[in-house]
């Protein structure tokens, strides 16, 4: 569809990615419904805000009245949470918040919207995921794991809803510039050779990802490559990783007193 004729439900529309596709959505003529845990103040014309969680049952559900009440007919969900670290720093609550943010919960909202949806002559619904859901990068695996199952999620229910009026998409930014990454995430990146984007450059790409209505768009072609590469023979990849391991070993706290042998 033309971005102009959207009314969109926006997670995370008040993050770094959020904010600039917001931004573009109302540059170019949509209506926009932001969705934030955090109080936003009233914006220009064309931006309503539902404040919510997405991870709660109520927050779903004030989510999807709001979705109803404004005829939405695109959905984009870019709410998210990080995840770097190697598996053992990791803590238990953060896997379990990781994965319910970035994988169940927009698993949960989608359902709740999709008898909406196909009333509607013409939906979109939109998933972020990343170029770390299809590339298994050393520190990023509850955030690529998280990821990856939101691709699989989005490439089935794709396939499930190909004969109706609703058009899943997704969209794979690469690392950007935003405060999702943390400085031990930026220092990683920029051991490991890392690019980014700027937020501007992925509402972009997602503004182009509507209008061609096409099924999925991952920005940086070293990053495409390594999916195809990736896709077709997995293990030729696993020797690329030598600097993202380094910096992870450089990066070891100090053992304790009681540990040191
Ligand atoms: N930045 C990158 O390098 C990068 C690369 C590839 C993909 N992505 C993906 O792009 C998306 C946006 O990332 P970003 O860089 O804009 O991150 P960000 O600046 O940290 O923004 C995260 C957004 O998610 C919202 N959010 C998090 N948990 C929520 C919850 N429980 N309920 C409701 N909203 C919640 C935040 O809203 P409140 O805190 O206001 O509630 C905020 O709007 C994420 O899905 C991320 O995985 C990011």
């Amino acid at each position: 569809m033309k971005a102009a004729q959207a009314r969109v439900l926006l997670t995370g529309a008040s993050g770094g990615i959020g904010q600039a596709i917001r931004e573009a959505l109302l540059r170019a003529g949509a209506q926009v419904l932001g969705v934030s845990r955090s109080p936003q103040r009233a914006g220009p014309p064309g931006l309503r805000w539902v404040q919510a969680d997405v991870t709660s049952s109520a927050g779903l559900e004030a989510i999807a009245a709001a979705a109803r009440a404004g005829q939405a007919n695109l959905v984009v969900h870019a709410a998210g949470l990080p995840g770097f670290g190697p598996l053992q720093r990791l803590s238990q609550a953060q896997i379990q918040s990781v994965l319910q943010a970035n994988l169940a919960a927009p698993i949960l909202l989608t359902q709740a919207l999709l008898p909406e949806l196909m009333q509607r002559p013409k939906a979109q619904i939109v998933f972020v995921g990343s170029a770390l859901g299809r590339i298994g990068l050393p520190g990023f695996s509850l955030y690529g794991a998280s990821k990856a199952g939101l691709h699989g999620f989005a490439e089935a229910l794709r396939r499930e809803l190909a004969d109706g009026p609703v058009r899943v998409q997704l969209l794979a930014p690469r690392s950007t510039r935003t405060a999702f990454n943390d400085a031990q995430a930026q220092a990683y990146n920029k051991a490991a050779g890392t690019q980014s984007d700027s937020p501007q450059t992925v509402a972009q790409a997602l503004i182009e990802l509507i209008e061609s209505e096409s099924s999925e768009r991952y920005i940086g072609w070293p990053e495409r490559l390594a999916v195809r590469l990736g896709g077709a023979f997995p293990v030729w990849l696993d020797g690329s990783f030598k600097a993202h391991r380094r910096y992870l070993s450089a990066d070891e706290p100090p053992a304790e007193e009681g540990e040191r042998s």
